[in-house]
C-alpha cells in the first residue's frame, strides 16, 4: 500500500523496516475514532469553506460506509498499511478520487494519532469505571451476606482485633470509589482535542478547532499546538489511575489466596473461578486471583515503560511516541479482563463464618476489650494493659481462653474484675462496642454500606 508520505523518496521501504515502521497491529482497534475525527474534520473544512460542500459531503458519507463496512466485516483491514490513518484515507480515496485526497488538508498525522487515542481511551476509561462499579456492587452483596460474620482484624498478619468480615471487605469499595474518583478526574484532563495542531505549529488555513472539537464532544482544545503533538500525559496518567487500581485489586487477591488456602480456610471460592491439579487431586487453586496478582506487575510495567519512552524526548513529535498505544492499550485491556473475572468471583464465593469465628476466638483478639473494661472502671490504660498481658500468659499457660478463665483467677489479679466480664470481652459484643464512625460495629457497617450505595448511584 502507498505510503501517505511518499513524495521525496525515490526507494521504496525495505521490507524489514516497514514492519518495524508499521502500527496498523496495535492501532487498527481505533478504526472508529479514526473514521469520526475525519468525518468531525470534513465538516470543518467545509463549514470554513476550504473545501467545497459537495467534497465534504462525499468524504462524510464514503467515511460512513467505510465504518460500516468494517463494522460488518465486508471491508477487511489491510494489514500492510503502515497504520490506521493511512489505511482510512488510502480507501476513501479509493472510493471516492480526489475528492478523499483533500482530507488532510490543515491535518497531520500527529494530530491525528493524539486525537485518535484520546477518543478511544475515553471510551476505555468509561467502559473501566462501568466494570468498577460492578465489583464494588459485588463487594456489597457479600457485605449485606454476612453482615455480621466475625472474623480476626489483622495487623503485621497478627490477629489484632475482632472485626465484621463485611466491614474487611467494605475497605476494598472505599478503594475502588477512588479509583473511580481518579478516573473521573483524569476524564477531565483527557478532555482536551489536539486536532488542528497539525504537525506541531499549528496552519495557516483557517480553520476552527473549537467547533471540531465540540463535534467530538471535547470540553477544550489544547492551548498549544506543540504541546497538543507531543503531550502524552493522558497516556501515563490513566495507566497510573489503573497501576493504583491494580495495587488494590492485588492486595485483595492475595487476601482471597490466604483466606481460601487450608491453613486459614475463612472462604471458598467457587468452581467457576478456580482450577484443578493436573497431579494432585485435592486441589482448588485460585488461579484467577493469582493471576489478577501478577498482572499488576504488567500493568506497573506499561507505565514505567511509557515513562521511560518519553523521559528526554525533544518537542515535538518523535516516532517513539507510537510505542505509546503498545503500553497504553495493554493496561487498559488487562484492568478490564480483571474486574471481569473479579467482580462474579467475589459475588459466588462462599465465607466459611464458623472457621472466621473460630479463628477470632483463638489469640486473645479480645485482650484489647479486657484493658478497656479495667480502664472504664478506673484503672489507668497503661496499668490494665500491663495486667491484661499478665492475664493473657496465665491463659496461655494453662491452656485457657480469656472467656474460658474462671472469675476467681481475674479477681486474683484485680478486684475491678466481676461477672459482667465474660459479657464485656465476648467478640459480638466486642465488634459492637466498636461504634466509632468508620468502625467495625454493626451500625457503622451499615452505615458504610448505605454510604456506598448513595455515592454509587450519583456515580
Ligand atoms: N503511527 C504513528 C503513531 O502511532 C502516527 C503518527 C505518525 N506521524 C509521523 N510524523 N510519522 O504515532
Amino acid at each position: 500500500m502507498e505510503k501517505l508520505w511518499a513524495g521525496r523518496q525515490s526507494a521504496a521501504l525495505d521490507g524489514v523496516a516497514d514492519e518495524f515502521n508499521s502500527s496498523i497491529s496495535v492501532d487498527s482497534r481505533m478504526f472508529r475514532q479514526d473514521i469520526k475525527g475525519s468525518m468531525a474534520h470534513a465538516a470543518m473544512l467545509a463549514k470554513q469553506k476550504i473545501i467545497s460542500n459537495a467534497d465534504a459531503d462525499a468524504m462524510i458519507d464514503a467515511l460512513g460506509d467505510i465504518l460500516d463496512d468494517i463494522e460488518s466485516g465486508a471491508l477487511a483491514i489491510d494489514a500492510r498499511a503502515e497504520d490506521i490513518h493511512t489505511f482510512v484515507e488510502t480507501e476513501l480515496t479509493r472510493r471516492i478520487g480526489d475528492a478523499g485526497k483533500r482530507l488532510h488538508t490543515a491535518r497531520s498525522r500527529n494530530d491525528q494519532v493524539a486525537l485518535d487515542t484520546r477518543l478511544y481511551l475515553k471510551s476505555e476509561a468509561a467502559e473501566i469505571s462501568a466494570l468498577s462499579k460492578e465489583l464494588i456492587r459485588a463487594i456489597l452483596g457479600k457485605a449485606e451476606e454476612y453482615k455480621t460474620a466475625i472474623m480476626p482484624g489483622y495487623t503485621h498478619l497478627q490477629r489484632a482485633q475482632p472485626i465484621l468480615f463485611s466491614h474487611h471487605i467494605l475497605a476494598y469499595a472505599a478503594m475502588l470509589l477512588r479509583d473511580l474518583d481518579r478516573l473521573a478526574d483524569w476524564q477531565k484532563r483527557c478532555d482536551v482535542s489536539p486536532i488542528g495542531c497539525c504537525a506541531l505549529a499549528g496552519t495557516t488555513y483557517d480553520t476552527d478547532r473549537r467547533f471540531e472539537a465540540a463535534v467530538l464532544g471535547f470540553g477544550d482544545i489544547a492551548l498549544n499546538s506543540i504541546d497538543g503533538v507531543s503531550d502524552r500525559d493522558f497516556c501515563v496518567e490513566l495507566m497510573s489511575c489503573l497501576a493504583i487500581m491494580m495495587m488494590h485489586l492485588s492486595r485483595f487477591s492475595e487476601e482471597l489466596i490466604l483466606w481460601s488456602s487450608w491453613e486459614f480456610k475463612f472462604i471458598e471460592l467457587s468452581d467457576e473461578y478456580t482450577t484443578g491439579s493436573s497431579i494432585m487431586p485435592q486441589k482448588k487453586n485460585p488461579d484467577m486471583a493469582e493471576l489478577v496478582r501478577g498482572k499488576t506487575g504488567r500493568v506497573y510495567g506499561d507505565l514505567v515503560s511509557l515513562l521511560t519512552t518519553l523521559k528526554g524526548l525533544p518537542l515535538a513529535y518523535n516516532k517513539d511516541m507510537q510505542e505509546d498505544k503498545e503500553c497504553v492499550f495493554d493496561a487498559v485491556d488487562t484492568v478490564k479482563m480483571c474486574l471481569r473475572v473479579f467482580a462474579p468471583m467475589i459475588a459466588s464465593a462462599t465465607v466459611l463464618e464458623d472457621n472466621m469465628k473460630k479463628a477470632a476466638s483463638a489469640g486473645f483478639i479480645n485482650a484489647t476489650d479486657l484493658a478497656d473494661y479495667l480502664t472504664k472502671k478506673g484503672m489507668p490504660f497503661r496499668t490494665a494493659y500491663k495486667l491484661t498481658g499478665q492475664l493473657v500468659a496465665r491463659c496461655a499457660e494453662r491452656g485457657f481462653t480469656l472467656e474460658s478463665l474462671p472469675i476467681e483467677e481475674y479477681k486474683s489479679l484485680s478486684s475491678l474484675f466481676e461477672d459482667d466480664i465474660y459479657g464485656e470481652i465476648d467478640l459480638a459484643a466486642c465488634v459492637k462496642k466498636r461504634a466509632s464512625e468508620g468502625g467495625t460495629s454493626p451500625e457503622s457497617v451499615e452505615a458504610q454500606i448505605a454510604y456506598v450505595r448513595e455515592t454509587l448511584s450519583k456515580k
